[in-house]
């Protein structure tokens, strides 16, 4: 793998299916499954699968399809949770068992009543007896992101010498600030004896809204693998979003890094999850939101008819968007609507255009938005309609 490369985890199907009333059956799976390994992600999370039979199953269907994609299944420390998770992926071409235990003291007092040792030991045996049933094995140190950094490394380093392959540094409750994150990977880089024999990898949730920011920090600080979901979908405030991370990187090329994902297919798969959950995005939502990229007001409508990046960062086609819209509201100018009005085939001068604009305003003013039914009506009713040149 070269140093640029940052590996995609994808994890909708496992934390992201965690959202509350979203549980999707195996054939819905099965599809999504399908959708990201077209997409090019570098590992699909299946599922968890000693958690229950449907989630089983699904682990398995995912893994007999799955051309591309490491199929990946998460387990506890648990020797049987480890065997059935190994039982469910073994048609996977590759496997992956995703194993590991709680870090921080809050984990280790109240979750285990346990200690920092007890706990070194268990993580030690859960990658060793993983490694009886796949070469790759990913440990996670669940709450890093609230483990002293001391301790971490030591945890980190046991999980290596199991044989660990990737070691997931997961800010499950999301408290982190990006540099902490960032500093977090560094000191991992530069205090675990053996790192370079394993991938680290960022899994960061959005508590605080920082879950995009801080995979990125990650990144930049040596890790090269992002566990994500498509949407940010996840419990709670979700999980980093796929689309955003990728598209930060792809956008951001003196950062050197990038991925394997064709982003033309993004807008397509966020839509497929969101119906197939019955979670609607919020039309904000950066790169795949209803309105990402929709232009309201005249200022910025004229800028965009002139030249699209004077407002806009991505090109829409390039994450699967056809093209940006011009959206028709009483913040409109005459640009807008010129353009709009050309779009359903009239060439409007000048003239016209000062003659037609004072009906839109009032037209605008009694809908939220006008639409192309609505242009029609203004244009058909107008004084000046048979002068009005159409294509
Ligand atoms: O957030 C988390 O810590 C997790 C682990 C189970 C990987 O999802
Ligand atoms: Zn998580």
């Amino acid at each position: 793998m070269s140093d640029s490369k940052v590996q995609i985890f994808d994890t909708t199907l496992r934390d992201g299916e965690q959202v509350p009333g979203c549980k999707l059956n195996t054939k819905q799976k099965l599809v999504i499954a399908k959708a990201l390994d077209q997409l090019g992600v570098d590992i699909i999370e299946a599922g968890f699968p000693v958690s229950s039979p449907g989630d089983f199953r699904s682990v398995e269907e995912i893994s007999k399809i799955t051309k591309n994609a490491i199929v990946c299944g998460l387990t506890r420390s648990i020797e049987n949770d480890i065997k059935v998770a190994a039982q469910a992926l073994k048609h996977a071409k590759k496997p992956r068992i995703h194993t590991g235990i709680g870090t921080s003291d809050s984990h280790i007092i109240h979750k285990f009543k346990s200690s920092r040792e007890a706990i070194i030991e268990r993580a030690f045996k859960a990658v060793r007896y993983s490694k009886s049933f796949v070469e790759d094995v990913e440990f996670y140190a669940e709450d890093a992101g609230r483990t002293d950094n001391t301790y971490l490394a030591q945890v980190c380093e046991a999980a290596i010498k199991a044989g660990a392959t990737v070691l997931n540094i997961p800010d499950t409750t999301g408290y982190c600030l990006p540099h902490e994150y960032g500093e977090k990977i560094k000191y991992l880089k530069e205090n675990v004896k053996g790192i370079d024999t394993a991938i680290l990898s960022c899994h960061c949730h959005n508590d605080l809204g920082l879950a995009t920011a801080n995979s990125i920090e990650g990144v930049i600080n040596g890790a090269r693998q992002i566990e994500c979901t498509i949407n940010g979908i996840g419990e709670r405030a979700g999980n980093t979003a796929l689309e955003e991370v990728v598209m930060i990187l792809k956008q951001h090329p003196y950062l050197k890094l990038d991925t394997n994902i064709k982003t033309k297919k993004l807008y397509a798969i966020s839509q497929l999850v969101s119906d197939s959950m019955g979670i609607y995005t919020q039309p904000n939502k950066a790169i795949v939101g209803a309105n990402a990229f929709a232009h309201s007001s005249g200022i910025h409508q004229d800028g965009v008819i002139k030249n699209r990046e004077t407002y806009e960062i991505i090109d829409p086609k390039a994450v699967g968007v056809t093209a940006s819209a011009i959206v028709l509201t009483a913040r409109s100018g005459r640009a807008a609507l010129a353009y709009r009005a050309k779009n359903i085939g009239y060439i409007l001068t000048k003239l016209q255009l000062d003659e037609i604009y004072p009906n839109f305003l009032t037209f605008a003013d009694q809908k939220k938005e006008v639409n192309d039914n609505d242009i029609h009506q203004i244009i058909e009713t107008s004084r000046i309609y048979n002068e009005i040149i159409t294509n």
